[in-house]
């Protein structure tokens, strides 16, 4: 292991009817709020009555910024700001899933700060504080309930990045399983190829010695594995939910990267995907990540191997390991393809138009990946793979 510190100051509150939380929460911060959320779920499935009743009991003054837009836009973090910066607003709550959490949390830090936001996107500038915020999250996927991380877009220049800050930790969280009842069966299956894509970029790592963290990623592949099925035909299973909600905040808040760093490439050459093409980011995720390993494969065929017979229960008898790890990147695909996740770019209709202009924006900073070293040339060639 490398030496490491660990830090996690969200407080994470768990559970059927949580949400009355809030009203001990919220006042600890502030009585000027500012909600937000998305396009109107929220409002379809109730939370919104409940979360403005619990703000009311409480004497808050809420304002709303909502609208926020899955991939969410720097232009709807500035709309954010300025409410912030005119109304006084001492509190942030993001009510939704990662795209309307990530997006509050640039408007916090971008509160705090005399210029543009996308300068902390870019990190041209590195934020010292922002306003606090809490999350009730509707969505099991990206972990940003529980981690300082944020990706946000920049429609007008094509670009799409993550950043992330310590001052922009949730405060707290309120995941209450029944509020992702009404999460549309292809944003379940969304949700549940993100979780797997996180775990897996942290899989993917360079350092010796890591026995318990490379058990508890394949405990939390191995769970979602087994729960994921049931899940997506019967999407108001409260036990199913309950594990796939809890599982995508552990697989993407420290716990399972302590002493370590993954390798990330996935995510970057995503990203840049869905900057051009707009498509859902575990959509993306699905059809690169495969491409991603068989790219990747000689640099440690032996960690494709645990990965193909500790989670997939691949056969290793009489066979060379690269034969074991090429299993396991299959049973991998099977599996997603298996519960309606896209296998090929050309499922959202995107050709080899844009390949060049896609590897260039991954590779803008130049080399990537902590597994392995990636250049826009070895960008193309994944992504040639998953026309
Ligand atoms: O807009 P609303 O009405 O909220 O509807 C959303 C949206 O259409 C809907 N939804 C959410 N909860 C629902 C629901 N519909 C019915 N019932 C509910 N309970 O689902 C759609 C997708 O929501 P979104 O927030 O975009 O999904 P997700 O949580 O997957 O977030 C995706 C974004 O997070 C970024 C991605 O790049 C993408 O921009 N990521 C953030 C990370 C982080 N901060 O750590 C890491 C991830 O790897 C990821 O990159
Ligand atoms: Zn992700």
């Amino acid at each position: 292991m490398n030496s490491f510190e660990f830090f996690n100051p969200t407080k994470l509150i768990f559970g059927k009817d949580q949400l009355t939380q809030l009203k001990t929460e919220v006042p600890k911060y502030g009585k000027k709020v500012l909600l937000v959320y998305g396009s109107g779920s929220i409002k379809r499935n109730g939370i919104y009555d409940n979360v403005i009743t619990y703000l009311n009991e409480i004497g808050a003054e809420v304002f709303e910024l909502s609208g926020v837009e899955p991939n969410p836009r720097i232009s709807t973090v500035r709309k954010g700001v300025e409410i912030c910066k005119t109304e006084g607003i001492e509190f942030l709550l993001a009510v939704g899933g990662g795209s309307v959490i990530d997006c509050t949390k640039a408007i916090a830090a971008g509160a705090k700060y005399d210029g543009d936001a996308w300068d902390i996107v870019i990190q041209k500038y590195i934020p010292t504080d922002a306003l606090p915020l809490g999350t009730v999250l509707t969505l099991a996927a990206t972990g940003s309930e529980m981690n300082a991380g944020s990706v946000i877009t920049n429609w007008e220049t094509k670009e799409k990045y993550g950043w992330g800050n310590p001052a922009v930790f949730p405060k707290f969280s309120i995941l209450d399983p029944t509020h992702t009842f009404t999460v549309p069966k292809d944003q379940t299956i969304y949700g549940i190829v993100d979780m797997m894509s996180h775990v897996l970029e942290q899989y993917f790592h360079n350092v010796e010695n890591t026995p318990l963290q490379d058990r508890m990623c394949e405990s939390v592949l191995r769970t979602v594995i087994e729960a994921a099925p049931k899940l997506v035909d019967d999407l108001e299973n409260y036990e199913l939910r309950e594990t796939i909600l809890y599982a995508g905040t552990i697989a993407l808040n420290g716990m399972l990267s302590m002493g370590y760093r993954g390798d990330w490439a996935t995510h970057n050459i995503e990203h840049a995907v869905s900057a051009v093409y707009d498509i859902p980011h575990a959509g993306g995720l699905a059809i690169i990540f495969p491409n991603w390993m068989k790219h990747n494969l000689h640099v440690n065929p032996k960690r494709f191997k645990q990965l193909a017979v500790n989670v997939f229960d691949v056969n290793a008898e009489g066979k060379s390991d690269e034969e074991v790890a090429l299993e396991g990147i299959e049973k991998l695909r099977e599996f997603w393809t298996s519960i309606g996740a896209p296998t090929r770019l050309a499922d959202y209709n995107i050709d080899d138009t844009n390949l060049e202009l896609m590897a260039e924006k991954a590779a803008i900073n130049g080399e990537f990946g902590n597994f392995n070293k990636l250049n826009k040339e070895d960008v193309y060639e994944i992504l040639r793979a998953s026309l």
